[in-house]
């Protein structure tokens, strides 16, 4: 069956929900995604019950709305609501899986160039404390993990595959099934950072066959900042010990003992930024609501029609990579650093991000890179602004 992409009344209507759209370009996505009102009435509507209220009394009148976090995520991934935790960001939900693992001496971690620099430095930390190995996969002739050097990679000391689906710094949208397949033929635990993918493309869990997921509210899924989710499958829950636990983790049993949730709530903490959760809960039933299928197959193909149109100005290098591309879009120009870059488009209101090696440093300076322009669409973009786009990035080479 082929799933269309979103029709111009729905794109219109995600305009309509984004009043900034009307007074800027904005081609920032893989930073943070620009909030649709029902998201950002939600999080008034709590903050202001918080102080009309009390914060305590705020939650308790707004438990539907907390459930339906969990309902929510649970709809965008394909798992079980109690399969999910929310956290305060990827970084912290990723972390809260990562370590806890328990290795050992001698365990080896094999992941790709893509990986996100917060994970690769948690590997670093790890093999500092623990002696672990790091085994990175090279790239295959198109740009993406290659499958047949990792499948040769897993020996029986290897414990994880950790994967970044979408990297933050390229076009790239990594086979994530294919690595979940041979995870699952060779029995190693498969963490997969789905915190560029989750809101831009589809992402099922069961599909993809991953045994942990992390991912953040504020970029592609247009969520609050300081809101991430973990998935944990209730396959894997007893191999990993939480690193940090709190009552909300655990129960205190009696004096000498805790037992710990019996769900993915265990990677959680008590504390928590409560209009943020009751706003990421809206945020996933507003992409469900227009299709993922459909909004996935928007943003690609925006993607690649930004990345043809450059293709065709003077001076501008692409510097995407990967069989099957998304929606963001990294290049140079000619005579110009990428920071360069940002500030004239900035002048025009226009927003891209700058993404540099010190944040990829087991991918852009293998590819003789110290920087890229990194612009990122959404479904809400448009055809038109990306014209604009290239119009404005063209001017400055007459
Ligand atoms: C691939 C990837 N993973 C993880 C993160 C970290 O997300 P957060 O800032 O929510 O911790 C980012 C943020 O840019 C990212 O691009």
């Amino acid at each position: 069956m082929i799933v269309p992409s979103l029709s111009q009344q729905d794109v219109s209507l995600l305009r309509e929900d984004t009043p900034a759209t009307g007074r800027l370009i904005h081609f920032n996505n893989a930073g943070t995604g620009l909030i649709p009102a029902p998201v950002l009435n939600a999080v008034k509507y709590h903050l202001d019950l918080e102080a009309q209220l009390g914060g305590y009394e705020a939650a308790a009148a707004a438990k539907p709305e907390l459930d339906a976090f969990y309902t929510s995520l649970s709809a965008l991934l394909g798992c079980k609501p109690h399969e999910i935790a929310y956290v305060e960001n990827a970084t912290r939900a990723w972390d809260m899986a990562f370590y806890g693992i328990d290795f050992r001496k001698g365990d080896r971690i094999v992941t790709g160039r893509a990986e996100y620099v917060s994970n690769y430095v948690a590997f670093l930390q790890v093999k500092n404390r623990k002696g672990i190995e790091i085994d990175i996969i090279e790239d295959d002739k198109n740009g993406q993990i290659d499958l047949v050097e990792l499948k040769a990679a897993i020996t029986p000391k290897t414990r994880l595959i950790a994967l970044t689906h979408i990297p933050t710094f390229s076009g790239l949208i990594n086979p994530a099934e294919d690595v979940g397949e041979i995870a699952r033929a060779s029995n190693v635990l498969y963490l997969l950072d789905a915190c560029q993918s989750a809101g831009q493309i589809p992402v099922n869990v069961n599909e993809i066959g991953c045994d942990m997921l992390s991912g953040t509210g504020r970029k592609y899924l247009r969520g609050p900042r300081g809101t991430g989710f973990l998935f944990v499958s209730d396959n894997v829950l007893d191999q990993l010990d939480p690193p940090f636990v709190d009552l909300q983790a655990a129960n205190w049993i009696d004096e000498n003992r805790f037992e710990l949730v019996p769900h993915a709530q265990r990677f959680e903490t008590w504390e928590r930024y409560v209009a943020g959760q009751v706003g990421l809960g809206v945020a996933a039933t507003y992409a469900i609501g227009f299709g993922m299928e459909r909004i996935g197959n928007r943003v690609c193909s925006l993607g690649a029609q930004l990345r043809s149109e450059l293709s065709r100005l003077n001076g501008v290098e692409l510097h995407d990579k990967g069989a099957r591309k998304g929606g963001i879009v990294t290049f140079a120009l000619a005579g110009e650093t990428p920071v360069q870059t940002k500030a004239r488009l900035a002048e025009e209101r226009i927003n891209v991000s700058v993404s540099n090696a010190s944040s990829a440093r087991i991918d852009l300076p293998h590819r003789g890179l110290d920087a890229v322009v990194r612009a990122s669409l959404h479904a809400y973009n448009t055809e038109e602004e990306i014209e604009h786009f290239v119009k404005v990035l063209g001017k400055y080479r007459e």
